[in-house]
């Protein structure tokens, strides 16, 4: 999908559909409609008025001006109540819209920048959600398909249309969102490719592509190299598969910023996780493929970042690994000496996202961060407590955990934070080692990042996102097709963008 500018007088304009957003109960249209309307000299005919469409959510209305030259279509998409607007009713009126534009096979689709005008939002920040949605909700994986394939979505071209030429920062927004889309995308199809594909050997290869692209700086330390660092909580995890393990780390370094403290994004890629010798239920175990979420959301980032040149010096660190139970896997019971020097005693080798997340952060601390994020398919437990819809952030930095709250949603990944307490070390307390790598049932999701808070020293402003339940959606959701989300590219994204928020965290 293209996007293009169209700035010419509103009666010039062309396309094969244009769409209009239109709040619900109104007793006039939006004026950008009524003056386009007159513009363009054809009335609202009688049977189109406002009676029958409501604008309700997601609601759509199609009028075909049939004698006239210009557009042909007129889509009309109702936003709901004018006091209940927000964001996300403005994805999901967007979705609706590329939708239908689908189904009557468009190839151009008008945006008028004129129309978001209208909205009580920052015309840019819709500007931007309206076309990473244009170019991520019809996203879908058709790569292992041999037959029945439907042919290419529509619509091909956006053109965003406005009288007059659009000045910054709203003419950097088309690329910007041309880049966050590839980064969804690309993490999105990471994440559905099942796991004799997405080894972590692929997820290097692909670590190699953005940085032939991009110029960023990427090193793989393979197993041997993990373990000679002493990497010894990756390396456990890693010694029961056959499938060469990794350790990505990836860096994109602006010009000038060589020696400005990075911000760490580190992602769990466990390719497939069968638990391990603690082996999970066969049903539904196809579902851990996804376990390498946090990964494709740091790529993803990458790609958008280096496709953007966004001035920040960026760090990825990817622990990547299958969970396999095998003669040489590590046992419960086992104690692991991690990079830190801490020692675990392990209860569940199936709480393996923490093990090779531990050694990643302790990497990180290397480069000296200005913050770091993990973000990990990490606790069954994230999704009992916060759903499927809602992200886990636990932080030791309570302005972080707010930034990231506030950001995301206004991107539409949500985010509530859980406590990170010391009391809940209590239950790791271990008689021979440490701390073990599992409590007892209680406060999962919560344990994980106390687990994980063991190796980010308190000056250090880091954040958990615990992923778990919002990286897969089981069903067609607003703005995506069921499968994988991408969930994590926009708030990496978005913490990359803001330099004031880094700022604020010293
Ligand atoms: N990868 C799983 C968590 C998960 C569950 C991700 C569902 C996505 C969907 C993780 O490695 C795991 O197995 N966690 C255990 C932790 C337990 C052993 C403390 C869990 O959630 O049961
Ligand atoms: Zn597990
Ligand atoms: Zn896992």
């Amino acid at each position: 999908m293209q996007f293009e500018w169209q700035v010419a007088p509103m009666n010039e304009w062309h396309g094969d559909g244009i769409v209009f957003f239109c709040f619900e109960k109104t007793s006039t249209p939006p004026s950008c409609l009524e003056r386009w309307w007159q513009q363009t000299s054809t009335s609202l005919p009688e049977s189109y008025t406002w009676k029958d469409f409501r604008g309700k959510p997601q609601e759509i209305a199609l009028h075909y001006e049939v004698a006239k030259e210009g557009i042909p279509r007129v889509l009309l998409v109702g936003l709901g109540p004018e006091d209940k607007f927000d964001l996300e009713k403005f994805r999901s009126a967007m979705a609706a819209a590329t939708r239908k534009s689908r189904d009557l096979r468009l190839g151009k689709l008008v945006l008028p920048l004129e129309a978001l005008q209208d909205l009580p939002r920052d015309t840019n920040r819709l500007l931007e959600e309206a076309l990473v949605v244009a170019k991520t909700s019809l996203h879908r994986f058709d790569a292992l398909k041999t037959r029945d394939v439907e042919p290419l979505p529509f619509p091909e071209e956006i053109l965003i249309s406005t009288e007059n030429r659009p000045q910054a920062p709203a003419s950097g927004i088309p690329p910007m969102a041309e880049g966050i889309g590839s980064g969804i995308c690309l993490a999105r199809d990471l994440v559905v490719s099942p796991s004799n594909r997405v080894t972590p050997s692929c997820l290097a290869k692909t670590a190699q592509q953005l940085s032939g692209k991009y110029g960023f700086k990427v090193e793989i330390i393979d197993l041997q190299g993990a373990q000679t660092l002493g990497m010894g909580a990756f390396a456990a995890v890693a010694q029961g598969s056959s499938e060469p393990a990794c350790m990505i780390v990836c860096e994109h370094c602006p010009q000038g910023l060589e020696n400005t403290p990075p911000l760490v994004y580190v992602g769990k890629g466990i390719t497939f996780d069968t638990g391990g010798i603690s082996i999970k239920p066969s049903a539904n175990m196809e579902a851990m493929k996804q376990d390498m979420a946090g990964a494709a959301a740091v790529l993803g980032a990458l790609e958008c970042i280096g496709k953007l040149k966004i001035r920040q010096r960026i760090v990825g660190i990817i622990p990547c690994t299958e969970n396999m139970p095998d003669g040489k896997a590590y046992k419960p019971g086992d104690v692991i000496k991690s990079l830190e020097g801490l020692t675990i005693e392990v209860i569940s080798t199936d709480a393996e996202g923490r093990m090779v997340l531990c050694d990643a952060l302790t990497y990180a601390l290397r480069y000296k961060p200005a913050l770091i994020i993990d973000l990990a398919t990490l606790t069954g437990a994230c999704i009992i407590a916060l759903g499927k819809h809602v992200a886990g952030v636990l932080a030791n930095h309570e302005g972080l955990s707010k930034a990231i709250q506030n950001m995301g949603s206004e991107v539409g990944e949500k985010f509530w934070p859980l406590p990170l307490w010391d009391s809940y070390f209590e239950s790791i307390k271990s008689d021979v080692a440490d701390f073990k790598n599992v409590g007892d049932r209680s406060a999962g999701a919560i344990i994980g990042g106390i687990f994980l808070k063991q190796f980010v020293p308190d000056d250090v402003p880091w954040a958990h996102l615990d992923i778990a339940g919002t990286a897969w959606a089981d069903k067609d959701q607003p703005t995506s097709p069921k499968g994988a989300t991408g969930f994590g590219v926009r708030i990496l994204v978005e913490l990359a963008r803001d330099p004031s928020m880094v700022k604020s965290l010293s």
